[in-house]
């Protein structure tokens, strides 16, 4: 078996994950992923004005999951609502300065469930932004690799 190469940043991601948890006074809560594999993401925003001013995520995903969506809580706390949504898997893979390809694929979970986060946020408000609105399939596509096992709810 080879040992997937991390940079220090990934590690250092998973290790020391930001804005982990709860949210009780959230605007707005994204779930996705794939509940029957166990790859699970939620995460919760509060919105003031136009921008993100708190985010936080759990997990039932693996490491690379957890680093990639520690780093895009990073990327997108204090953002413009309309900039956040344009935030793309490689601005993430950018800021963690590389994941293995084989596991570029959990960053996608982060995006989608932000994604699905300002879907719901809009929702509320009475708009329909279908462009965010998560997909039913995600889960299927998302596990093209061996890994199975997914880590704790964290
Ligand atoms: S989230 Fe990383 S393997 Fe599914």
């Amino acid at each position: 078996m080879t040992r997937l190469e991390y940079t220090k940043k990934v590690l250092e991601h998973f290790k020391n994950p930001r804005n982990v948890g709860e949210m009780e006074d959230a605007d707005a809560i994204g779930t996705v992923g794939n509940p029957v594999c166990g790859d699970m993401m939620e995460l919760s925003i509060k919105v003031e004005g136009d921008k993100i001013e708190d985010i936080k995520f759990r997990t039932f995903g693996c490491a690379s999951a957890i680093a990639t969506t520690s780093m895009l809580t990073e990327l997108v706390k204090g953002m413009d609502l309309k900039d956040a949504e344009n935030i793309k898997w490689a601005d993430v893979v950018k800021g963690l300065e590389g994941l293995p390809p084989v596991k570029v694929h959990c960053s996608l979970l982060a995006v989608e469930a932000l994604k699905a986060a300002l879907y719901e946020y809009y929702r509320k408000k009475g708009i329909n932004r279908t462009d965010l609105k998560p997909r039913d399939d995600e889960g299927d596509e998302h596990h093209g690799d061996s890994e199975k096992a997914c880590g704790p709810l964290i």
